[in-house]
């Protein structure tokens, strides 16, 4: 490793770490320099010259900008010298030429309202005291760093460009924007999207859409980076636009398992009015999606639970939370523990989880207890215990150095937003991408090779990528020989997975498979993402040992860019099964542990999954239910029919931050804090725990799950519920989960921690391939249709229009569905008919005109734009649009003529 350079700033003796700028490392060492196109986490652009210095190097002179320079051993460096700075101040001059700049240079720039009469007759519009970024704008606060003559004149090129407010979500002005192309940039560069482009109008460059005019068209996934990085009121939230903050504190979102660390900005009124991506987020680096940027503001709405209330006989009363707590335990204590069920809530933090799976098991005597959004565990648990002995936690950055990367049965653009930056930025450097997916993703846009099988065909499309390496020599004999038993058996078994058979299956071509293996085996490094978008259980066990003898055969395990990343949905799942808020299906070690810390004995049998006992409501077998509710999506097709479930209930304790579908059967319902009013730890997708930190605390009755848990758990006279605060809960996690120890509220104050996956009794060994079976009775029914639904930020073969519904743009266009020609003539269907495409209930899922293209037989595919999402979170009447946000679930579907 290169060694760290020696130089001086300002007489200063500084240490550059090899590759970093002048300006990197004076900003590191706390030494401001001015600078407006560079933002951390991007490339060096060097465009505004703002960050000048003057440099002096083996008796050589120069003025640089120091975010592109390097320094030189032994450089000195001066940032503020009179002609550094008058150099500065001209070029900030030449900036403002383009920008209205009448408050800039006014000496009461800090004194003028927004109502005051200008006494240089300054344009209304074109003044700070009303720009939306007013005193956080980032030209402004250089503007008076370099202190800028106050002679500067008046005159400035007003561009008269109308602003775009006509698309979901923020606001752009262009006769704000500096032209800096940090937006440009981090469309491009960062988010691998190129949404914003530069262009030219009359000789001068700006920023505009790639495509169209509104950024529906352009291919923009409203994920807000070029918010977060624009210096001036160009670009801004729509909502909460000419808000201040009074404070800034830093949490995390809990809206997916990435958990971004964000900064919440918070208003004078306890209210959260912006969202944005930290850029020293750890797994996240400053990066958001449409449902964290733009989804976070619930905490605010007025409709919130203020008081706990009671229903009997249909009547609702309020009720102190004492009485709440009493009634709750008296109806929760008349069943069996086979008769009663706790599902935490997705994005409940550690402590929720972990107090809710010891209510279960010490107040309830039962195992039925899950995390809400916990209803695909298969290839976690799988994955888990083929990898025993093996840390497989690792930072979704890592995948970025991968030389291969293999996506299976995931959507991770949208279900995991920010997991998918790395993806794509590997795939543009170069790393071979293969996509497994029926449906048309944004990733099968980047893939060298994507394959589209039947649907419950993907384990053994797999092990026909394993065969097709195995055929082509390609394994990696070495890495097998140290470290994997089992090869011979392997190579047998492969006999029967005949590469023709199984792309027959499939749905495929041979050549395709080939195709995939070479580009799966040509990286020094393979990563995978396997998701549980696949409609079987079993399969999803198939998947990933097919998945994991193609990683051992590659030689694939270990180190930088060789992660097996396991999708699910939900904030803290990770942090549940840390905890043991799960039904006791695989890891007894841990909850055993508890028991004897709790000096109880564990019931005996395993509980329920989430799914199972929404099925065992139905059934009337689970009787009595506490749910703890925030983050739940219930519209997911694996829960079934929530509302018979619910309905079939004898007691329903809710916890909720709204009334909603839930709360209508609840007995008994709790106001619950959200994310702003807690301080509490949540755990991400790469095992990382993090503190959500509280911005204000509840104003009426909201208690955070776990003091609901607890209160209720003390009526019915449990003991071990007697908590001081989250952070006491933490310590008795910490003391009993042998990946936390060490770490408190307090350490994780100050960084987060990356937890092993490892558990007490693995035992490092070698690793054996799974010899498996091919069945070639799978794949889609000929008998039905299943609908293969895709997303993609932009169709170039497709033409947009734009329709406008309440003044803002939405797309508007007739969708294609593609068709299979022999299941066009089964359902009479001709090529352009009108059709409708119905669910098993009859409900309409997709209408567009029919494309009988020879498909897949069996399969309905039909994409359509990421921008409907946008549109969906602006127009949403749930106060909690993100866990709302329609996924792309296969399904079984019909399709017919749509009526004239
Ligand atoms: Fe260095 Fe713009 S910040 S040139």
């Amino acid at each position: 490793m290169p060694d760290a350079i020696q130089f001086t700033i300002d007489g200063q003796q500084l240490e550059a770490k090899p590759g970093e700028t002048i300006l990197q490392a004076a900003l590191a060492a706390g030494i401001y320099i001015p600078y407006l196109c560079y933002f951390p986490n991007m490339k060096p652009y060097g465009a505004c010259r703002t960050c000048v210095v003057d440099t002096e190097a083996n008796g050589r002179k120069a003025t640089v900008a120091s975010c592109t320079a390097t320094p030189m051993p032994d450089m000195t460096v001066e940032t503020k010298n009179e002609s550094v700075s008058e150099l500065r101040r001209g070029i900030i001059e030449l900036l403002m030429s383009e920008h209205p700049h009448g408050c800039l240079t006014c000496h009461r720039i800090e004194l003028c309202g927004p109502q005051d009469v200008c006494q240089r007759h300054v344009d209304v519009t074109d003044r700070c005291t009303i720009c939306p970024k007013n005193e956080r704008c980032e030209l402004k606060d250089t503007v008076r760093l370099v202190e800028l003559d106050l002679r500067t004149p008046l005159n400035y090129n007003r561009r008269d460009l109308p602003i775009h407010a006509d698309d979901p979500l923020y606001d752009r002005d262009y006769n704000l924007c500096i032209v800096c192309a940090r937006c440009v940039r981090v469309c491009d560069e960062v988010r691998g999207d190129v949404a914003l482009t530069l262009v030219e109008r009359s000789g001068v460059s700006l920023v505009g859409t790639s495509h169209g005019t509104s950024l529906m068209e352009s291919g923009c996934e409203f994920c807000g980076a070029c918010i977060d990085v624009c210096p001036t009121g160009a670009l801004v939230e729509r909502d909460y636009k000419w808000e201040k903050a009074k404070t800034q504190v830093t949490t995390v979102c809990t809206n997916c398992p990435v958990g971004c660390e964000m900064v919440a900005e918070v208003n004078k009124f306890d209210k959260i009015i912006r969202f944005r991506g930290s850029v020293d987020g750890p797994s996240n680096r400053g990066q958001a999606c449409f449902k964290g940027k733009f989804g976070y503001d619930y905490p605010n709405h007025k409709t919130r639970l203020r008081r706990a209330y009671a229903r009997q006989d249909g009547i609702i009363r309020n009720v102190e939370l004492d009485e709440a707590f009493e009634l709750a335990a008296t109806k929760l204590g008349g069943f069996s523990p086979e008769e009663v069920a706790v599902i935490a809530a997705p994005r409940g933090s550690n402590e929720d989880h972990y107090v809710a799976q010891k209510f279960a098991r010490i107040a309830l005597s039962t195992n039925n207890v899950d995390s809400g959004m916990n209803l695909y565990p298969e290839i976690a648990e799988r994955l888990e215990s083929r990898w025993e002995g093996t840390d497989t936690g690792q930072s979704i950055w890592d995948i970025e150095a991968s030389g291969s990367i293999l996506v299976a049965c995931a959507n991770p653009t949208e279900a995991q937003n920010v997991m998918a930056i790395p993806v794509k930025r590997a795939a543009r450097n170069g790393a071979h991408l293969v996509v497994i997916d029926s449906r048309e993703t944004e990733l099968t846009r980047y893939a060298a090779v994507w394959l589209r099988p039947k649907v419950g065909t993907e384990h053994l499309l797999v092990m026909g990528l394993v065969r097709a390496l195995v055929d082509g020599a390609r394994e990696d004999d070495d890495f097998i020989g140290a470290h994997v038993d089992g090869l011979s058996e392997l190579k047998a078994s492969l006999w029967e997975f005949d590469l023709r058979r199984v792309a027959q299956t499939c749905g495929l071509a041979v050549g395709d498979i080939a195709a995939a293996a070479a580009e799966l085996s040509s990286g020094t490094s393979l990563s995978v993402l396997l998701g549980s978008d696949q409609p079987s259980p079993t399969h999803r066990n198939a998947l990933v040992d097919a998945v994991m003898n193609l990683k051992l055969a590659c030689g694939s395990v270990g180190g930088e860019g060789n992660g097996v990343y396991a999708l699910y949905e939900g904030g803290n799942g990770a942090g549940a099964k840390l905890v043991g808020c799960d039904p006791l299906k695989s890891d007894t070690a841990t909850i055993e542990r508890f028991a004897s810390a709790w000096g109880t004995e564990l019931p005996a049998s395993p509980g329920l999954g989430v799914a199972e006992m929404f099925e065992a409501m139905r059934a009337g077998r689970i009787k009595a239910a506490v749910i703890l509710s925030d983050g739940l999506a219930l519209q997911d097709q694996a829960y079934g029919d929530v509302d018979a479930a619910l309905a079939n209930l004898d007691c329903l304790v809710v916890s909720s931050l709204f009334d909603t579908d839930l709360t209508k059967h609840a007995d008994v319902v709790f106001p619950t804090a959200a994310y702003t009013e807690t301080t509490a730890t949540v755990t991400n997708i790469e095992n990382r725990v993090q503190l959500v930190r509280q911005a204000w605390v509840p104003r009426h009755d909201q208690l955070a799950d776990w003091q609901v848990v607890c209160g209720i758990a003390k009526a019915m006279n449990a003991t071990g519920f007697d908590y001081a605060d989250s952070s006491s809960v933490y310590d008795e996690i910490a003391a009993n989960v042998m990946q936390l120890r060490g770490t408190s509220h307090e350490t994780l104050d100050k960084a987060s921690f990356m937890a092993s996956r490892s558990r007490e009794s693995d035992a490092a060994g070698r690793y054996r391939f799974e010899v498996m079976k091919p069945d070639y009775n799978v794949g889609s029914s000929a008998n039905g249709l299943v609908l293969a639904p895709g997303r993609v930020l932009h169709q170039p073969d497709r033409e947009i229009t734009l329709g406008t519904r309440n003044y803002l743009n939405v797309i508007d266009r007739v969708e294609a569905i593609n068709l299979h020609r022999d299941d066009a003539l089964r359902y009479g269907i001709s090529d352009g008919d009108s059709v409708d495409v119905v669910d098993s209930n009859g409900g309409s899922c997709l209408s567009g005109r029919a494309n009988v293209n020879g498909g897949v037989p069996g399969m309905v595919f039909a994409t359509t734009l990421f921008a409907d999402l946008g549109t969906f979170i602006e127009e949403c009447e749930s106060p909690d649009p993100a866990p709302l946000v329609p996924g792309l679930a296969l399904r079984a579907v019909e399709v017919k003529r749509a009526a004239d």
